[in-house]
């Protein structure tokens, strides 16, 4: 990805801080500059009595993987309560602690959170495609948002910067894989542009569960 490739852009929002985090110059009022793209460190800036605050979406780093397992603990239970069985669900996500993101930035996952006023909203992570006997190149492997940060425009954003780093490296078609039951997800894959290639199965503990393939040429 290259710095700001999308340029700025500013909005009038009150995005709500995630219960449990540091509370951090959260203005009822706020300009939010947006910058899209590879970024150095973000820092709001305060103009005429107003926090400008500069959200990014920008390589993970050492540091980040706390936050990143918050936002996966969150978007999970939120996404899966009752779609995917709740011992297994809970399993997933103990699994899924700051030790294993920790370890996944360090070996150099594409990794890219979406980062607001130096705290982390969601994240996405990518790479080549898992299922050869699909025609596509490359593959989001996860997009998530804390329940928070959804319905903002910053999935798209999120999944536009997955997408644009995985062309620079050579991989031009994209598949994703939703469960069949993730309702939002589907919608949001479908708005994208994105169109179902296959359909399978996945086992959770004892159970089965659909899920469907996106693929974007
Ligand atoms: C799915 C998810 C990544 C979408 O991100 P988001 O920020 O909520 O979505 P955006 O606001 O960027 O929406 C982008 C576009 O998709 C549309 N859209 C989003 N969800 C939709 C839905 N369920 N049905 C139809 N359209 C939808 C939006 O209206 C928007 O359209 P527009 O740009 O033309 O106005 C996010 O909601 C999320 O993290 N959900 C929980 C976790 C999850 O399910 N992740 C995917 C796992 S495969």
């Amino acid at each position: 990805m290259t710095a700001d490739s999308q340029g700025a852009a500013r909005m009038r929002s009150s995005v709500p801080r995630r219960a449990g985090r540091q509370p951090r110059a959260a203005p009822k009022f706020s300009i939010m500059v947006i910058v899209f793209g590879l970024a150095g460190t973000p820092r709001p800036v305060l103009t005429l009595g107003m926090v400008e605050t500069l959200i990014t979406i920008r390589n993970a780093r050492k540091g980040d993987a706390a936050e990143i397992a918050d936002v996966h603990d969150a978007a999970w239970r939120d996404a899966y309560r009752g779609v995917i069985p709740g011992r297994e669900l809970e399993r997933m996500i103990a699994r899924r602690g700051p030790k294993w993101w920790d370890a996944a930035i360090v070996r150099g996952s594409r990794l890219v959170v979406l980062d607001f006023d130096e705290s982390i909203g969601g994240y996405a992570s990518y790479g080549r495609n898992r299922v050869p006997s699909l025609p596509y190149q490359g593959e989001v492997f996860e997009l998530y948002l804390a329940p928070e940060f959804q319905g903002l425009g910053f999935g798209r954003r999120l999944f536009q910067a997955a997408r644009r780093d995985l062309s620079e490296h050579g991989y031009h078609t994209v598949l994703v894989w939703a469960l069949a039951d993730n309702d939002r997800a589907l919608g949001f894959y479908e708005r994208l542009g994105g169109k179902i290639v296959r359909r399978a199965q996945e086992r959770f503990g004892g159970e089965m569960r659909d899920r469907v393939a996106f693929g974007f040429d």
